[in-house]
């Protein structure tokens, strides 16, 4: 099978490479990234040789660049996007083209090539905020109603997925996941940033007051359903994805990360909030559960560690996307860093 992964070269799609071509060493995949800022190929090097790995750089803007990577495509798995709420922020409207004006000429171009599925990897955050006080949950059935400028823009695009099937009939399915966490990911993202900060003896930035709540997931448990639903899943469908039962805090997801690393709370800096800061995500995965058998396997104190071990690990990694861009972003976000 020729499978198409837009956006490998981020920090899910990279992992989910590895993922795919160690369960499905039989197919051949195609990585189509354009190598924003966020993409980084070093994340592929150790499979950059194997004959059923290939890598295209290209925009999902571009129709041409798209309609040729199409070719002979069964399965695409959408990972590309814009995808830092606070870069939105900043600036819409990549947000807007990237993730609605692409994603619709891939679905177009999947349509007119007659892939045989098409998967879209969506987020928690079209469904808003939940408060602190409720205890409901985000499921399949929640109403969108997104917030932020990224949000709205992935609620866009999962609305044209399945307009497509809806109206076109092409076989699509969709996870809409919650915040991720593991090797690879941006030092822009809370869990990354605050590790390599400390260990750069930096402090780490809290937003308001630090009692917002995300659900975290780790990257191999939501790989592995992202392949439940593509092999199993139902086409036309939506499965929500969470990884955690219990609730925590950012101050204590800062604290943690301050204690596997020896330091103290001097590393805490209380900072301007985010302008609509989404109080709480909590996602009920019984669909995924009960339909296809999947729960996440990563327990998050344990992996939490082996996540602020690898940032460890790997600085040369992290330390190389720290000295470009970044520092620019990080003035603007943080003042001076
Ligand atoms: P990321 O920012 O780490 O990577 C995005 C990748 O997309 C990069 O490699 C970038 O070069 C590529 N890209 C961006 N614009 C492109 C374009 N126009 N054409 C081709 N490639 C382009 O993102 P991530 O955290 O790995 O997220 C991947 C997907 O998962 C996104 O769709 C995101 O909305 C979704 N998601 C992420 C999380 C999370 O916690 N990180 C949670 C839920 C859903
Ligand atoms: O819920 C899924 C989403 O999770 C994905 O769709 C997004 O692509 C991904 O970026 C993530 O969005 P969040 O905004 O939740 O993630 P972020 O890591 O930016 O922030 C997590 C929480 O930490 C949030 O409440 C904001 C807070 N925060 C973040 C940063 C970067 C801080 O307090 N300080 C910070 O410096």
């Amino acid at each position: 099978m020729k499978v198409l992964i837009t956006g490998g070269a981020g920090f899910i799609g990279s992992n989910f490479i590895h993922y795919w071509l160690e369960n499905h060493p039989e197919d051949d995949v195609v990585n189509f990234d354009k190598l924003t800022y966020a993409g980084n190929l070093e994340n592929l090097k150790d499979i950059a040789t194997n004959p059923h790995y290939s890598f295209v750089q290209g925009d999902i803007c571009d129709t041409e660049a798209v309609e040729k990577v199409m070719n002979g495509v069964d399965l695409v798995v959408h990972f590309a996007a814009e995808s830092h709420v606070d870069r939105s922020i900043h600036d819409p409207s990549v947000f807007v083209k990237t993730n609605v004006e692409g994603t619709n000429v891939l679905l177009n171009s999947a349509l007119k090539n007659n892939v045989k599925h098409f998967h879209h990897i969506s987020t928690d955050e079209v469904f808003g905020a939940l408060s602190l006080e409720t205890e409901e949950k985000f499921n399949e059935k929640t109403p969108y109603n997104p917030r932020s400028p990224y949000s709205a823009s992935k609620a866009g695009s999962d609305h044209l997925v399945r307009a497509y099937h809806t109206t076109y009939g092409l076989p699509i399915t969709i996870t809409n996941c919650s915040n991720n966490y593991g090797p690879y990911q941006f030092p822009e993202k809370l869990i990354p940033l605050a590790i390599t900060n400390v260990i750069e003896g930096k402090k780490i930035p809290i937003y308001g007051d630090g009692l917002y709540v995300r659900d975290w997931l780790h990257v191999e448990d939501h790989c592995r359903a992202i392949d439940l639903v593509i092999g199993k899943g139902k086409v036309g469908e939506t499965y929500v994805v969470g990884g955690m039962t219990e609730l925590v805090p950012n101050i204590e997801i800062a604290k943690k990360i301050l204690s596997l690393l020896g330091k103290d709370e001097t590393f805490l800096e209380y900072v301007k909030d985010r302008p609509g800061h989404d109080r709480k995500y909590d996602v009920d995965w019984t669909k995924i559960k009960t339909e296809l058998g999947w729960k996440p396997l990563h327990n998050f104190d344990e992996w939490m560690e082996k996540t602020v071990e690898w940032y460890k690990n790997n600085e040369d990694w992290w330390k190389h996307i720290k000295s470009g861009e970044y520092q620019t972003y990080y003035e603007k976000q943080y003042g001076q860093g």
